[in-house]
């Protein structure tokens, strides 16, 4: 677990002193713990600011009482965890309130959840294959039908592909020498899936091609990304977001169904009230509501 979590910090491309800062400690105390020795509640600040969590526990809002949690689960009473970790009840309890030393939590921790690892964190991109790969999934059939009921026919996919399903009465093919970065966008609704390694790019052009006024209503299937000055400052005074309930089973270009391995929502631009009703009768979510200082 230790190994684990320096590795979490090295690949957040953090020094053990940015992390010290972060955490409010002192470098060395960031070094101490790598080597695992320290206080259970320094690591639990750490994990924090790392966004590490651990599987292999049982539930629980905090370390402590998944640990609690889980020894419970277990049928381990605290005399029969004492004998088997060489810990006294004393410091079991201590560790089960979020107290004591860090050395004694990996030897709590390997009695009563030997498999306890690192939970894989949320990934914002597909994580195998080259970019093309990453970038080649398809919006399915029983998805779009829930669009053509709420928005009408697609009349353009500026980012399309001959193995999509989706509808359009004009479809921007690379294969076929098109860019839907470059060449115009036109009509009523344009359908926007786009390869998310250039997300901001895409929702730039689909934003500007919409205030141009060449397409009236832009709806785009994005992932929930919006670590970004310009979506805040000026892409969320114009756009409605739908944040879905529900992980997208998005296709790969063999046609198998996929779950997105992170949250979609869609970004709606120019779309009428009716519109946005209809979308919410038939698709579990939301629209979220615009604040007054972003309106215009
Ligand atoms: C996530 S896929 C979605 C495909 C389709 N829009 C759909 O919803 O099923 C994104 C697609 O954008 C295409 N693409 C990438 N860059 C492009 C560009 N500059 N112009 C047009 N299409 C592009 C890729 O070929 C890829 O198939």
């Amino acid at each position: 677990m230790i190994d684990e979590l320096r590795e979490a910090r090295r690949s957040a491309g953090w020094s053990q002193r940015t992390l010290a800062s972060r955490v409010g400690v002192e470098p060395q105390t960031i070094k101490r713990l790598e080597g695992g020795v320290g206080s259970v509640r320094t690591l639990v600040a750490v994990m924090a600011a790392l966004d590490f969590h651990l599987a292999g526990l049982g539930p629980g809002k905090t370390l402590s009482e998944q640990l609690l949690t889980r020894r419970r689960a277990r049928s381990m009473t605290l005399e029969a965890a004492a004998m088997k970790t060489g810990l006294s009840r004393t410091t079991i309890a201590s560790l089960e309130r979020g107290g004591g030393s860090v050395v004694s939590l990996l030897r709590l921790l390997a009695v009563v959840a030997p498999h306890a690892r690192r939970r894989a964190p949320e990934r914002s991109y597909w994580g195998q294959g080259d970019k093309d790969d990453r970038d080649s999934r398809f919006t399915p059939p029983d998805f779009m039908a829930s669009i053509y009921a709420a928005f009408g026919e697609i009349d353009l996919d500026p980012c399309a592909h001959l193995l999509s399903p989706v509808v359009a009465s004009r479809r921007i093919l690379r294969s076929e020498g098109g860019d839907g970065l470059a060449d115009t966008w036109s009509g009523r609704v344009a359908f926007v899936n786009p390869p998310y390694s250039e997300l901001l790019k895409w929702l730039r052009r689909a934003h500007d091609q919409w205030r141009v006024g060449t397409v009236e209503t832009v709806v785009c299937l994005i992932p929930v990304r919006t670590d970004s000055a310009w979506f805040h400052d000026v892409l969320s005074a114009d756009a409605d977001i739908y944040l879905l309930q529900a992980r997208v089973r998005v296709l790969d270009p063999r046609g198998k169904g996929q779950h997105t391995p992170f949250s979609l929502m869609l970004l709606t631009l120019g779309a009428t009230a009716e519109q946005k009703e209809r979308y919410e009768s038939i698709t579990p979510g939301f629209w979220l509501t615009r604040s007054a200082a972003v309106r215009r």
